[in-house]
C-alpha cells in the first residue's frame, strides 16, 4: 500500500505522545494478575434503589474495564462480588412489620438484589447472603482468631445506638433535637439524622483503642488508599481522636436475628462484625479446597457509599490487623444521589425505583446516566430532564445517529469495513482536512487518555472523552456531505472510502470502551461493524489506522454485521417534561 507522506507524518506525531511516556504515566499498567471488586452488601429491610444500583455499577464498570484490560495477558482472575446483609434488628423488625417469618422476608427481598443485578448486566461472580451456612461459618472462625489474639473482652456497653444505621454513636457526634409536634426533646445522629436509644448491657467488646495508629498508617501508606482524596482528609481528620472500644454482640433477648457468638449462644455478633467479612467469605475464608483461601484475599477495592466509608476504612482494617490477615488494597467511596437536587426519602415520596425507570429508558440507558452524571466526591443528581435530554442527546443523536449514517448501503454498498483506498491522491487530500486530522488525531491518544479516568473511578470524564470523538466523527461527516459522494467516480469513491475508514476506525474504538459503561449497547456497535469477540479489548483499541502505517489492518474488508435495528431509540419525553417544557415556552 502507497502511503501519502502527509498521512506517515501525522501518525508519527501521534505515535511520540503515546510510547515513551507510557510507563510513566500508567505505573500499574502490568499491576494487576487478578482483580477482586466489592460492592457493600445491601440492607434487605427496603427493595433496592438508585444508589443501591449505582455503587453496583461503579464496581461492574470497573470489573470490565480490568477484564478488558487483561484480556490478551496472563490475568488469571477477576471477580465482582455483591450481596445481601439480613441479620440486625432493623432487619428483623421489617420482617415483624410484614408478620413474616425473618428468613422467608429476606428470601424475597434479596431476590430483588439479584434481579437487578440481572436486569443491569452485572458481571457478578459471586452474591453472598449472610444468612448462608458459609458465611455464618467463616463469622465464627474469624470472631475465634481476633478472640485467640486477644482482642475480645466482655464488658458494659452503655451508650446511643441509631437502629437505621446499625451503629453505636459517641457523644461528640449526637446533638438534640425538639420534636415540632410533643416538644420532646430526644438525640439523634449529627451525621444521619436518626433517632438515637440507650442501650445499656453487657456485650462482649473489640479493642479498637489498640489500633487508632496502625489504621492511620495504612490509610497514609498509599495516597489512593481511599479515593477520592476528599474523604481520606475526612477521616485523617477523624483519626486525630484516639479511637474507642465498640461493642461487637448484642444480647440475644434483644436481637436474636443474627450469628450466635462462638461457643455464647446468649450474644449475636453485631451486624457490623458480621457483615464486613462477607468480603472473605467470599474468597473462601477460611478454606478452599482444604488449602488456605488466600488467593482472592487481599480485596483490590471496597466501593462503598460515604455513609459506610468509616466502616470500611476504619473498623475493617481494625478487625483484620486484629485477625492476623491482610489489608484491602483501596477503599472507594462515592457520595450521594439526591432527586431533583434533594435528599430521596420514602416520606417525600422521591425514592427512584432502578426497575422502573429502567423500563422507560432501558437498563442501559440507566446504566449511561449513572456513570456519567456521577462523581465520586460530589452529591449526584437525578433528575427527568436530565436523564431523557442526555440520553437522547448523547446515545440516539450523537453514538446512535453516527453509526447509522455511516454504515448505509448507499454509502458502504459491499458492506464490508472500509479502508482499502487510501493512499490515492484523492485519499492525500482527504488526510490534509482538519477535520478528518482531528478524528485520526483524536481516536489515536482516546485509549490513552481514558485509562488513569477509569482506573481512578472517574468514568464521567471517560464517557466525555469518548463521545467528543463520536460528535468528531459527525462533524466530519457533515462537513464532506459523504452522501453525495460518488462510487462512480474513481476519486470521490477513494474520498469517501478515507472518510468512512476514519469513520469506523473512531467507532469501533470508541465503542471498545464503552464496554464498560454500556456493555450490551457497545458489543452490539461492534457486532454491526463487524469486529470479531476476540478483537475487543483494550490493545485492540490502543491499535487503529494500522493499514495506514504500512501494516496489515485485519479489519479492513471484513465483512459487516447484518443487523440493521437502530442503536438507541429516541425517547418520548414523560408527560412531566412535556408539560414543563410547553409551560416554558
Ligand atoms: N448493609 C450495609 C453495608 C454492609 S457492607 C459490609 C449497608 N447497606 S445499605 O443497604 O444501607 O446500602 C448502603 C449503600 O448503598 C451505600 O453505602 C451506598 O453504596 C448505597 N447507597 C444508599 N443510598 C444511597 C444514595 N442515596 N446515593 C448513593 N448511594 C447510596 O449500609
Amino acid at each position: 500500500m502507497v502511503l501519502s507522506s502527509s498521512f506517515r507524518t501525522l501518525l508519527r506525531l501521534n505515535r511520540q505522545s503515546r510510547s515513551g511516556q507510557y510507563v510513566a504515566l500508567f505505573p500499574n499498567w502490568n499491576r494487576a494478575k487478578s482483580y477482586y471488586v466489592t460492592t457493600p452488601i445491601y440492607y434487605v429491610n427496603s427493595v433496592p434503589h438508585l444508589g443501591h444500583l449505582y455503587t453496583t455499577i461503579l464496581a461492574d464498570a470497573s470489573c470490565r474495564w480490568e477484564k478488558m484490560k487483561n484480556v490478551n495477558s496472563t490475568f488469571t482472575d477477576s471477580k465482582l462480588v455483591t450481596g445481601t446483609d439480613e441479620h440486625g434488628l432493623k432487619v428483623k423488625q421489617a420482617a415483624d412489620a410484614q408478620q413474616m417469618d425473618p428468613l422467608v422476608f429476606c428470601d424475597q427481598v434479596s431476590e430483588r438484589f439479584r434481579k437487578m443485578i440481572k436486569v443491569f448486566g452485572i458481571d457478578a461472580s459471586d452474591f453472598v447472603r449472610t444468612t448462608e451456612q458459609r458465611h455464618y461459618e467463616a463469622v465464627q472462625h474469624f470472631w475465634q482468631k481476633v478472640e485467640e489474639n486477644g482482642f475480645i473482652y466482655k464488658g458494659q456497653y452503655k451508650g446511643w445506638y441509631s437502629i437505621p444505621d446499625e451503629a453505636y454513636v459517641s457523644e461528640s457526634a449526637i446533638t438534640l433535637e425538639k420534636d415540632k409536634i410533643s416538644g420532646e426533646t430526644y438525640r439523634i445522629s449529627k451525621e444521619s439524622g436518626h433517632r438515637l436509644q440507650w442501650m445499656e448491657e453487657e456485650n462482649y467488646m473489640f479493642k479498637l483503642s489498640a489500633f487508632t495508629d496502625q489504621v492511620r498508617e495504612w490509610i497514609l501508606s498509599d495516597s489512593q488508599r481511599v479515593h477520592p482524596v476528599k474523604f481520606r482528609a475526612k477521616l485523617l481528620h477523624e483519626l486525630q481522636t484516639p479511637l474507642e472500644d465498640i461493642s461487637i454482640s448484642r444480647d440475644v433477648s434483644k436481637v436474636p436475628w443474627g450469628v450466635p457468638v462462638p461457643g455464647d449462644s446468649a450474644h449475636r455478633v453485631y451486624v457490623w462484625f458480621d457483615a464486613l467479612v462477607n468480603y472473605l467469605t467470599a474468597a473462601g475464608y477460611p478454606q478452599v479446597n482444604g488449602t488456605t483461601y488466600s488467593n482472592m484475599w487481599p480485596a483490590d477495592v471496597h466501593i462503598v457509599g460515604q455513609d459506610i466509608m468509616r466502616f470500611h476504612a476504619v473498623y475493617w482494617p481494625a478487625f483484620l490487623l486484629a485477625a492476623g490477615l491482610k489489608l484491602p488494597k483501596q477503599v472507594v467511596v462515592h457520595s450521594h444521589w439526591l432527586c431533583d437536587n434533594r435528599k430521596m426519602s420514602k416520606s417525600t415520596g422521591n425514592v427512584v425505583d432502578p426497575f422502573e425507570t429502567a423500563l422507560s429508558v432501558t437498563p442501559e440507558g440507566l446504566r449511561y446516566f449513572l456513570l456519567k452524571q456521577g462523581v465520586l466526591g460530589d452529591d449526584c443528581n437525578f433528575s427527568e430532564k436530565l436523564l431523557y435530554n442526555g440520553l437522547n442527546s448523547d446515545l440516539a443523536n450523537d453514538y446512535g445517529n453516527c453509526l447509522h449514517r455511516i454504515m448505509g448501503k448507499r454509502l458502504n454498498p459491499l458492506k464490508v469495513y472500509p479502508g482499502e483506498l487510501v493512499g490515492t491522491s484523492n485519499a492525500d487530500h482527504a488526510i490534509d482536512d482538519d477535520s478528518i486530522k482531528e478524528v485520526i488525531r483524536s481516536v489515536q491518544h482516546l485509549a490513552e487518555e481514558i485509562q488513569p479516568y477509569y482506573r481512578d473511578f472517574y468514568f464521567y470524564k471517560g464517557i466525555n472523552a469518548i463521545m467528543k470523538v463520536v460528535q468528531l466523527v459527525n462533524i466530519m461527516v457533515t462537513k464532506h456531505k459523504v452522501w453525495e459522494l460518488k462510487r462512480t467516480d474513481s476519486n470521490q469513491a477513494a474520498f469517501l472510502d478515507t472518510v468512512l475508514y476514519c469513520s469506523y476506525e473512531a467507532m469501533r474504538v470508541c465503542s471498545i470502551l464503552l464496554q464498560p459503561i454500556v456493555p450490551e449497547l457497545a458489543s452490539f456497535a461492534l457486532s454491526k461493524l463487524g469486529v470479531p469477540q476476540d478483537c475487543r479489548g483494550l490493545d485492540d483499541a490502543m491499535k487503529s489506522f494500522a493499514s495506514l502505517e504500512g501494516g496489515q489492518d485485519k479489519m479492513v474488508g471484513q465483512p459487516l454485521g447484518h443487523d440493521m435495528k437502530p442503536l438507541f431509540r429516541r425517547l418520548e419525553l414523560p408527560e412531566s417534561l412535556t408539560t414543563k417544557q410547553s409551560q416554558a415556552q
